[in-house]
């Protein structure tokens, strides 16, 4: 071995030991005869010492010459220190060069490799490989290597096992965009790259292999944001013979092992609401349940006073946040913006404060006297102290646009309590959504999504009302799984491809193996996928997934490092019958 130790496991037990380490020039400090190094590894750092009275000539001339990021070998005397560094675990000790070899030089980085750097986002994604060296991003890959590691042990133990399946597949004009690969021994055919392993792990339940699971690259061509890359690392299980409770059991199992082991955590209860209760209280389907801020119906309450808004609109409620009736004017108004701006969409923001001093103020007192805002305080419990946000809508884009507001509260008025673990299964998902623009359901979930048993016999005549045994595991405000139990019936899995538009020969070129399989004993089955991306970013309390990703795509999906996607050659488009 080159290194006789590590930088980051010398300590005064090793007291005048020799030895040799190896590592990247972190800082370099020099004070007359004296020059600090520190020395960086994986493992930490280690203070170098090199000093004109106790190095050689030739040692102190060289340590003189080296530059940040150099690559160095050195050999050395474990010695006290006489300034204790007590944030890193070497502190108590340094090394007293006596040689030293260059193993590379480097230029001089773009920038600093400190935990926070001043390098931008896009200039650290152009060189990753100098980002990684930086302490938080490699921390986040070893944390994210022993998460797959106990997620493998948890699954493996409960008798899953790992089987791989295709990334080359076919296209299927369900769920997102599909990544699509020219065949070039099949001119003018096409592969895509899998979205999720979904049908394969099915078809992995027909073949009897009763509990698979595996952490899988999937692929899909969507607009991306701070949770969305277009390749992501999915958890995929799937389970034969079990219900929906046997799947929310078992995964609950895994979860709260993982808060146990990584965040100490023992006791986490994970809370169950239907789809409905979700929207209606939070106006989302992943509501963060760390704070409380529920919206509250206050139609009837606002009706008839003759304020335009309230009387034009289907829907009106409010939001509470506690003790904020102090909230200025100039806070209230850069609000207001917040939620007029385009990607949120409200037309505005009232408010009622319901001061401690029992006066009560509105933005709208002209049309309300004091004793119909009381009415409204009163529907919703307020408190003295409290202030009430209040829209006005139709009641879908209403509840959407007040589940946005809620998050942006919880965040301006520092409500979110980073400390605790919240997850939630959001349940009783609807089988269809209706899309206005094409007329026409489509999938909540996915095709292959079962309807609750008592509501089979009405999936022909009210499709929109049906509801299926999907879930999602939210944490923390972030959708971290979902899974539904499958159909494994070949009459209900052709009656809603046909719900979903497809005629005849559309679902059988499209999904005829599957429609097959289904002929030959499918057991019934169910399963689940988490992202794990963003399981790792969430139990670190973060939500940017890039920095959990070794090598990940910016907001246009392009790898800045090695500049992909790139343009092909003649020659290449050639072979692909282009
Ligand atoms: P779904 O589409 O809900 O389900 O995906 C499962 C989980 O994968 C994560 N995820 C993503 N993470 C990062 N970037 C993305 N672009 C991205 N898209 C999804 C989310 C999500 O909850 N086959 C089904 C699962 C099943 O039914 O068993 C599926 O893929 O955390």
């Amino acid at each position: 071995m080159n290194r006789t130790n590590n930088c980051g496991e010398l300590s005064k037990a090793n007291l005048n030991e020799d030895v040799r380490l190896s590592g990247w020039v972190n800082k370099i400090r020099e004070k007359g005869f004296i020059v600090w190094i520190d020395l960086r590894d994986r493992y930490g750092i280690t203070q170098l010492v090199f000093d004109k009275d106790r190095s050689s000539e030739e040692v102190f001339s060289a340590a003189s010459n080296l530059g940040r990021e150099f690559v160095i070998e050195i050999e050395g005397k474990v010695i006290e220190r006489k300034s204790i560094n007590e944030k890193i675990t070497t502190g108590e000790i340094e090394i007293l060069v006596s040689s030293l070899k260059v193993l590379n030089k480097s230029l001089t980085p773009p920038f600093t490799i400190e935990n926070e750097s001043d390098g931008g986002e896009e200039l650290r994604m152009k060189y990753r490989y100098l980002d990684i060296r930086r302490e938080p991003v490699k921390e986040n890959l070893i944390f994210r290597h022993h998460l797959s590691l106990e997620v493998r042990n948890y699954l493996s133990k409960n008798n899953f096992i790992d089987v791989e399946t295709p990334y080359l597949i076919k296209s299927t004009p369900e769920g997102a965009r599909d990544f699509i690969v020219p065949s070039r021994l099949n001119p003018d055919h096409y592969y895509a790259l899998p979205q999720s392993p979904q049908i394969f792990k099915q078809l992995l339940m027909v073949g009897g292999i009763d509990k698979y699971y595996q952490i899988v690259k999937c692929f899909r061509d969507e607009d991306l944001r701070a949770d969305r890359q277009p390749e992501f690392t999915q958890i995929d299980c799937e389970m034969s013979f079990v219900d929906q409770e046997d799947i929310l059991k078992q995964f609950e199992g895994l979860m709260s092992n993982l808060f146990s082991k990584f965040l100490n955590k023992n006791d986490v209860i994970f809370e169950r609401m239907t789809y409905n209760e979700a929207i209606e209280n939070y106006g989302i389907d992943k509501p963060d349940l760390r704070y409380e801020l529920k919206i509250n119906e206050i139609s009837n309450e606002v009706k008839g006073k003759g304020f335009q808004i309230f009387d034009n609109n289907d829907f009106t409620a409010s939001i509470i946040v506690e003790d904020k009736s102090e909230t200025t004017r100039k806070e209230i108004d850069n609000l207001t913006e917040w939620v007029k701006r385009p990607q949120i969409g409200a037309t505005g923001l009232l408010w009622i404060k319901h001061n401690t001093d029992l006066t009560i103020k509105s933005s709208f007192d002209k049309f309300f006297s004091e004793k119909d805002l009381k009415q409204i305080l009163n529907k919703v419990s307020s408190k003295p102290g409290d202030i009430l946000f209040i829209m006005s809508g139709d009641k879908k884009n209403t509840l959407e646009q007040m589940g946005s507001l809620r998050v942006e509260l919880a965040k301006r008025f520092d409500l979110i309590d980073n400390n605790k673990m919240c997850p939630l299964w959001v349940t009783d998902f609807p089988l269809f959504e209706w899309d206005e623009d094409e007329k026409r359901f489509f999938s909540m979930h996915h095709p292959f999504t079962s309807p609750k048993p008592e509501f089979l016999n009405q999936l022909e005549s009210n499709p929109g009302k049906v509801i299926a045994n999907a879930y999602d595991l939210v944490l923390n405000g972030n959708e971290i799984g979902g899974g539904s139990i499958r159909i494994h019936s070949f009459d209900t899995q052709m009656k809603v491809f046909e719900l979903l538009g497809m005629d005849k020969e559309e679902y059988t070129d499209q999904f005829g193996f599957l429609i097959e399989a289904l002929k030959y004993g499918a057991p019934p089955h169910g399963g689940i996928a988490f992202g794990l991306d963003r399981l790792a970013a969430v139990l670190q309390g973060k939500d940017v997934i890039r920095d959990f990703i070794a090598f990940p795509k910016n907001n246009s999906g392009k790898d800045l490092m090695i500049d992909a996607p790139s343009k092909l050659t003649k020659e290449q488009l050639k072979d692909l019958s282009k």
